[in-house]
């Protein structure tokens, strides 16, 4: 449907648009047909972020997730996670070193999409890995969280993976650590304005989440609510996204699907527990719900 957005009437994703872009399950086919999505994520003091991207991933349907995580917290991790396979990676304080790049490339390698950066930190060698990930990935990738601050002065890396598949997730405060310049309040243009400059996929996030692509294109998302501004709740649909490229349904296509989807659970779980009590778990639990509302 088209809907107003300031002076500019734009597209906006709906359930048909999803139901049209979702990957279709082959009836016979096995885990690997529906693909296998790496996370590298975490740190000490965010033990969530992980996790919740994690089955988030799981959720929504692709065949493996894999998550690495400093070894540090690798045990805490382990203990919460049933379908994904969590494993460690070399940390200092907490926080990933440089060594850990080796272990992933192993690790990840055969993976269809990959996302980068919940909860990591901002340590200077959890930041380097971020950018050198991004330099060598040859596969999809989502940045999110300290992925995309990873970038704070460093956006030429992220201009260099022009021709391969970027998705940046950021709120307005990331964002603006990027470059992203909103104070003229037009968040579709910028935020267009911004995917064509650096080739990227951009989502960007809040109420009424835009999606825009390096080729021009916008949707804007309508689905969601307040009891969403909650941490966790990016993580969440984080792992939504690299699950959807794992699958192999498009940039956009997996962006904008799993924009809905995530709001339609945010707002499956404020009809039941309200906007107060609602959690980025019990978003999780209604992504099967979010599923069943599109046919
Ligand atoms: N209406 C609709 N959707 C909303 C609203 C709202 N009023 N407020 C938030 N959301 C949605 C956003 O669109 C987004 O999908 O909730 C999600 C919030 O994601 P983030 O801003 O990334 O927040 P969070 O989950 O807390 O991030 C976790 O990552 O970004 C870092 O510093 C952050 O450490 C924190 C961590
Ligand atoms: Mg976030």
């Amino acid at each position: 449907a088209l809907i107003r957005q300031g002076t500019y009437w734009t597209q906006s994703i709906d359930a048909d648009y999803v139901s049209a872009v979702l990957p279709r399950r082959k009836p016979d086919g096995h885990k690997g047909a529906f693909g296998k999505a790496s996370l590298i994520a975490g740190s000490v003091g965010y033990t969530g972020a992980p996790v919740l991207a994690a089955k988030a991933a799981v959720r929504t349907g692709c065949g493996l997730v894999t998550l690495g995580v400093p070894e540090s917290i690798y045990a805490i991790t382990a203990g919460k996670c049933d379908e994904p396979m969590p494993y460690p990676l070399p940390d200092t304080k907490g926080q990933f070193s440089k060594k850990a790049l080796q272990s992933f490339r192993q690790r990840a390698s055969g993976s269809d999409a990959v996302l980068i950066g919940p909860g990591v930190g901002r340590a200077p060698e959890a930041a380097w890995l971020m950018r050198s990930l991004l330099e060598e990935l040859s596969v999809p990738v989502v940045v999110d969280a300290d992925g995309i601050n990873a970038l704070e002065g460093h956006i030429d890396v992220l201009d260099r993976r022009k021709g391969r598949v970027t998705v940046l997730t950021p709120h307005d405060g990331e964002f603006a650590r990027v470059g992203g310049d909103l104070s003229g309040g037009d968040r579709l243009g910028t935020a267009r304005e911004f995917a064509r400059a650096h080739g990227c996929y951009l989502v960007l996030k809040g109420h009424a989440t835009v999606i825009a692509s390096p080729e021009g294109t916008a949707l804007i998302n309508t689905t969601g609510n307040s009891g969403m501004a909650k941490g966790g709740s990016g993580d969440v649909l984080a792992g939504m996204i690299v699950s959807l490229l794992a699958q192999g349904a498009g940039p956009m296509a997996a962006a904008a699907a799993a924009v809905w989807l995530h709001g339609r659970a945010g707002d499956l779980a404020a009809q039941a527990l309200t906007e107060y009590a609602m959690t980025p778990q019990d978003m999780i639990g209604r992504i099967s719900a979010a599923f069943q509302s599109i046919r």
